[in-house]
């Protein structure tokens, strides 16, 4: 038995990066996994084939996080597909980053649709199917400097603390219920978003990292089982730095 047989996990944002990694390592658990990514291609037929390989049901769907009604059919399509939501994790995220002088408001738009507004969606759709089971996981994939901010990422940054403040909400609102949400806040993280970054960038990072290297998308993943399952039976409002000890 893994610690997540008979669940069924939605994640958005999964086709590649943590989200994936998140997927593979719920469904090494036993869980079902639906995914969604703004579009279902090659790679995400790549990633769905990964994850059924696994023993367990998995299907992707295209479908934009930062649309409301489109987050709401989803959610419909994947009760009726899997019959039920257990584990939530929103994970879709972008980041369009420049100083707040230089920052247009299709930036500041972007990015907290995407990364904030798709949480607002997919809990707003997943919990009263939640509640009728009488119990769920949700977890907001955040960031470190949604709890300590960032230069150069003030819409990101925000994005990322008004889901870590989301997670506590929705914990208190919906704890009595017997629904625990949760904020993992990854620090530096090796995947396509930080390869973009300069070699000059990456070292001043790892100097701030007592560990000394980046994450994997797997220490996320780890993180995450932890959250989306009875381990963490009594762990709600939470955010768990994976960050090395960058943040202490
Ligand atoms: N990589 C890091 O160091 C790091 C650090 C902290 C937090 N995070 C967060 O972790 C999450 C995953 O990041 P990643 O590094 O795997 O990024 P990634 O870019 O590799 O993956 C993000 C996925 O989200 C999808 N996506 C983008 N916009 C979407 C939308 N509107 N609807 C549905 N899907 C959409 C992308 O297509 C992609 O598959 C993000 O929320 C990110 O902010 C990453």
């Amino acid at each position: 038995m893994g610690l997540l047989t008979g669940k069924t996990a939605l994640i958005t944002g999964a086709a590649r990066g943590i989200g994936k990694a998140i997927a593979l390592r719920f469904a090494a658990e036993g869980a079902n996994i639906a995914f969604t990514d703004l579009v279902i291609d090659e790679n995400g037929k790549a990633t769905e084939a990964e994850i059924a390989s696994l023993g367990v049901k998995a299907k992707g769907y295209a479908s934009n996080a930062a649309d409301f009604a489109q987050s709401e059919e989803v959610v419909k399509q994947v009760k009726e597909d899997f019959g039920s939501i257990d584990i939530l994790v929103n994970n879709a995220g972008i980041t369009k980053d420049g100083l707040m002088l230089r920052m247009t408001e299709a930036q500041w738009d972007a990015v907290i649709g995407v990364n904030l507004k798709s949480a607002f969606n997919f809990i707003h759709a997943c919990v009263p199917v939640m509640m009728r089971q009488r119990g769920g996981s949700i977890i907001n994939m955040a960031s470190v400097v949604g709890v300590h901010g960032n230069a150069g990422q003030a819409n990101y940054a925000a994005s990322k603390a008004g889901m870590i403040a989301l997670a506590k909400s929705v914990a208190q609102e919906m704890g009595p219920k017997g629904i625990r949400a949760n904020a993992i806040a990854p620090g530096f993280i090796d995947t396509a978003m930080t390869q973009e970054l300069s070699e000059e960038v990456r070292k001043e990072w790892m100097n701030q990292i007592p560990l000394r290297r980046g994450g994997t998308v797997d220490d996320v993943a780890n993180c995450a089982v932890y959250l989306a399952s009875d381990l963490s039976s009594y762990v709600s409002g939470q955010v768990i730095q994976v960050d090395g000890g960058m943040n202490m």
